[in-house]
Order: C-alpha cells, then structure tokens, then sequence
C-alpha cells in the first residue's frame, strides 16, 4: 500500500479557520505516519491574507515554487473580513489561488458529493432526493472566462463604463479536461455528462463537440450532454441521474456550490485539483471569519479532504477509504459539530470532532489487524 520513498507535502493553513480545520486534517496524516509506516515530511507555510499582513506576499516564490516539486499540497481557505479593504486587488490576483492554480497547471478540480446517510435532514432537499446520491464535479480549472482576454473595464467616449470578459477554449483544453472526465468515470459508474450552453455559445458548440470526440475513446463510459440550466435544475431535481459531471470553469463553480446542498453542509466537502505535476488539496468551504478560532467549526471537510490526497494525489487508494469510513462512523455514531447538530442538541468542537475521527481510524485498524492474526 505504501510509496516506497519519502513523500513531501506542503501544508498552506491559510486564514480563517483554515489553520484550526488544517490541525486536524493533519493529526489524521501523522497518524498514518505513525502507526502505517507512511513516511512524510510535512512543511507548513503561510498563505493567504493573513501572511500578506505578516510578510507583505500572500505567498512567499520561493514556496510557490517548491509546490510545484512537492508530492501533493495541502490547503486550508483564504481570505476573511480583512481581505478585500485592505489588500490591493492587484496584488490579490497576482498572489491569489488563480496563480496557484494556473501555475501549477491544476486543469482538474474534482468535487465528490456524497451525502452522509446519518446526514439525511440536514440537506434542505428531501432525503427522497437526496438518498443514493454520489456524483463527482469535474470541473475545468484554468481556462474559461476565469482567465480569458481581453478582460477589463474601460470608460466609453461618451463617458459610460464597458467591462469585458472573455469565454475561450482550445480543443486541448477541452480533450485534457474530457479524458480525465472518462477515466474517472471509469473508475465509478461508467457515465458522463457534460455540460454547456451550445445552444447560444460557439465556446460550448466546440466543448460539445470536442467531448464527444473524446468520447468515443471510451466506448464503455455513457455520455449525455445537458445545457447548464438543465443541469442546475436537475441536479436538485433527480441529482442520482448523475455520475461524473463535467463542467467548463464557470459553470462548475456554480453548479458545485449547488450540488454541496445535497449534502447538507459546506463543511463537509472536499476538492481535488489535479494536473500534470503535485495535486492541491483542500476543503471546499471558505475562511468563515466570524466563527475563526472559536473551536466549533467543522473539520470534516478538510479530513476528508486528506482523504482525496491519498486517493488521488499519492495513489493510496485503501488508506483514503480507511478515512471516509471513520467519517461515516463518526457520523453515523451520532458525533456532530455546531453546522450539522439539531439547534438545539449538544455540538462538538473542532478538535473533539477531529479526536473521535482520528479514534475510528485507529480503532477500525486495531480490529482488522486482530482479524487478520
Ligand atoms: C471556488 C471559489 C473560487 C472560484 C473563487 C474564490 C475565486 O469560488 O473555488 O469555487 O471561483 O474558483
Ligand atoms: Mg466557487
């Protein structure tokens, strides 16, 4: 199961309650160290607007450039209340996850949503809807009207202001994206279905076109298109209709954000972004500055965010499932944080959440190696 050689990860806390989620997340990598035998060298750095305010860089070139060498990096959430008044928007985009994310090529931003079936009330859908769902967003990460040109706001001649932006795609942007679509669809239930608006936009005729190309590689993998406001309907619809769900930058923004309800709790997600060199990991929810450092938020979404590292960033694939079982356990046990507790039932904090999780693991390892004596 294990690598056979030392693995580097680069852990970036970040703002917020990043680093309190983060310590967590990290307990459950030294356990594995620990008591697996998996040999890691984990190196924290500061990230984010906190480090800005610190060192005068969100991130200092020296460790951007080391991510790119590392194994796979570890990220916690960015931003908070100070953010956007105090740090110029120039040095935010230049320093901002969008380099992280283009300079280290990270094209695949995959977004599995599961629900938890102890979980089943806490999504405002009905658990009718709900139940059975598991479905993956693979969203394009570095292409699209995110990063397109021209973009910008100029005044008019007749003094009023025009902004612009650019929806662009190459047909290689679109085959890479496509393929890693169908092998991870091959991995999971074997179906595809990409999204566009090609009824209006000539960028998703070509997307249409080009993944249907793709497609006919993987005779195996059933591919259905679906324009973007279908999609969002049916996926609080009949969300069980779907399996891998492919996506250009900005239309799996939003539709990754509407498929999380599924689950109940933005707290409890976690991403992938994936390219040709080290994966960044990281929970899919935000620094949430009001509740940063008061031990109550929820650190599902970054354990379970270590689990999609081991997965898919150091091809652990038995490790990664030990984690989501403990997840589930601890959920199904009844353990809940504030964001997923009846109002007024009694919640655990950051660190016990982490402690009873980190327990599971090692009690599920103890029982199968005394099975196995
Ligand atoms: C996300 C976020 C980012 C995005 C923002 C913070 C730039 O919403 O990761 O989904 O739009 O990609
Ligand atoms: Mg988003």
């Amino acid at each position: 199961m294990l690598p056979n050689r030392r693995q580097n990860l680069i852990v970036l806390p970040g703002d917020g309650i990043g680093p309190e989620v983060i310590r967590q997340a990290v307990r459950v990598v030294d356990w594995f160290a620990k008591h697996r035998g998996f040999d890691c060298d984990i190196r924290h750095e500061a990230f984010g607007a906190g480090a800005y305010h610190r060192t005068g860089a969100f991130l200092k070139e020296e460790v951007l450039a080391d991510m790119m060498t590392a194994d796979a990096v570890l990220f916690g959430a960015m931003g908070g209340a100070i953010d956007a008044e105090v740090v110029p928007a120039d040095i935010r985009r230049q320093f901002g996850l969008l380099r992280v994310r283009k300079e280290m090529g990270l094209f695949a931003n995959l977004r599995p949503v599961k629900p938890f079936a102890a979980l089943a009330d806490a999504s405002s859908l009905r658990p009718e809807v709900t139940r059975g769902v598991d479905l993956v967003v693979v969203r394009e990460l570095i292409g699209g009207i995110y990063f397109g040109t021209p973009r910008g706001i100029e005044t008019l001649p007749d003094g009023q202001r025009r902004g612009v932006n650019t929806q662009v795609y190459t047909t290689s942007e679109i085959r890479r994206i496509g393929k890693a679509a169908f092998e991870l669809a091959r991995s999971r239930h074997r179906r595809v279905t990409s999204v566009d608006k090609a009824n209006v936009l000539e960028v998703s005729q070509l997307w249409r076109e080009t993944v249907t190309r793709v497609g006919q590689d993987y005779p195996d993998v059933r591919l259905d298109h679906l324009y973007v406001d279908t999609a969002a309907m049916r996926l609080v619809a009949d969300p069980r209709a779907f399996d891998v769900l492919l996506t250009e930058n900005m239309f799996g923004d939003i539709l990754s954000d509407e498929a999380a309800v599924l689950v109940g709790s933005l707290g409890l997600l976690p991403s992938a972004s994936l390219g040709e060199g080290p994966g960044l990991f990281e929970p899919i929810h935000g620094s949430a500055p009001d509740i940063a450092g008061g031990d109550v938020a929820n650190p599902i979404g970054a354990i379970a965010t270590v689990a999609l590292l081991l997965r898919h960033g150091l091809g652990l694939a038995e490790p990664a499932a030990a984690v989501e079982r403990a997840i589930s356990s601890a959920l199904e046990q009844g353990a809940r944080t504030r964001d997923i507790a009846e109002p007024a039932a009694p919640a655990l904090g950051t660190r016990a959440m982490g402690s009873r999780i980190a327990g599971l693991i090692a009690e599920a390892h103890r029982s199968s190696a005394s099975v196995a004596r």
